[in-house]
């Protein structure tokens, strides 16, 4: 990317900041018919036994749904921090890309304080990453490569985005979240407009074996994530009976529907780079349902 180009997003940061505290309406009360996720992105709609549940039941499971995305994003942002901050380190102040990433950083702890500010609006219980999601996280972020951690935060930035698209598009969804995920979206286009230039001198040069690699990095991301937002334990607060068997269900529904409704722009992504060959094909149709 060009210099005047990186400059120009940063110029915008700075103009234009925008602060969760003024931008989200966070005194706007939650009303009976609003939604908190759009009803085609909870992990049972679509299913017959969906239509079994009650209204109330439904919204609940909206509710605790959203709070398990934005606490996931909330916390990869935080990895996210901890990278940002080891790769600045390496570069000098007058740098532009140590310039924008300054801003990104400042913006990305501010999403974290708003996603934990809607969490609690919510009365949100979030649900623990698990160990293994721990450890590769962190393992991630600290110990790999600059162009492979920009690779994978770049997957989980693009998730974050088409969440939020449909948050904002939903006719019904509850207008503190639309603001959450507008405020989102705008920032997050800047930086996942960053980072695929970014990326574009390490894409542009590599070969079949690397492009295969880059490719793994962007569906284990997007797997790694996927696996944060269906929870048993929601289950079990809704006061259904077999908690594990829907589990089961959901988890099923859930990754169909995902392939269906969230991976466009990754997929497109992928694609521009020539990630879709014969070694990474099948997996992407197999683990993420992707349409490939
Ligand atoms: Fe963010
Ligand atoms: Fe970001």
């Amino acid at each position: 990317m060009e210099v005047q180009e990186v400059e120009r997003l940063i110029k915008i940061s700075k103009d234009k900041p925008l602060l969760p505290e003024t931008f989200v309406p966070w005194n706007i009360p939650a009303l009976p018919e609003d939604e908190f996720l759009p009803e085609k992105l909870n992990s049972l709609s679509g299913l017959a036994f969906y239509d079994s549940l009650t209204p109330t039941q439904k919204t609940e499971l909206g509710r605790h749904e959203v709070v398990q995305v934005m606490y996931s994003y909330g916390w990869s942002e935080a990895l996210f921090c901890l990278f940002m901050n080891r790769y600045i380190l390496t570069l000098q102040p007058d740098n532009v890309e140590y310039k924008f990433l300054l801003r990104e950083l400042i913006e990305e702890f501010r999403h974290q304080e708003m996603f934990a500010q809607a969490i609690a609006h919510l009365n949100g219980k979030p649900i623990k990453p698990t160990r293994l999601h721990n450890f590769l996280g962190q393992f991630t972020v600290k110990f790999m490569p600059v162009d492979a951690v920009f690779m994978s935060c770049l997957a989980v930035e693009m998730m974050a985005d088409l969440y939020g698209n449909h948050l904002r598009k939903g006719p019904r969804v509850y207008p503190v979240l639309k603001k959450v995920a507008e405020l989102h979206n705008i920032e997050e286009g800047r930086h996942i407009h960053f980072t695929k230039a970014f990326l574009r001198r390490y894409t542009d040069k590599a070969g079949y074996v690397k492009r295969s690699f880059y490719s793994y990095l962007v569906l284990f991301n997007v797997l790694f994530m996927r696996t944060m937002y269906v929870k048993k334990e929601i289950f079990g607060r809704l006061g259904l009976e077999n908690p594990d068997q829907v589990y089961k269900m959901a988890n099923q529904n859930y990754k169909q529907k995902f392939g269906q409704e969230c991976l466009k722009t990754i997929v497109q992504f992928v694609d521009e780079w020539g990630g879709f060959n014969r070694s990474t094909r099948w997996a992407w149709r197999l683990f993420l349902k992707a349409n490939v």
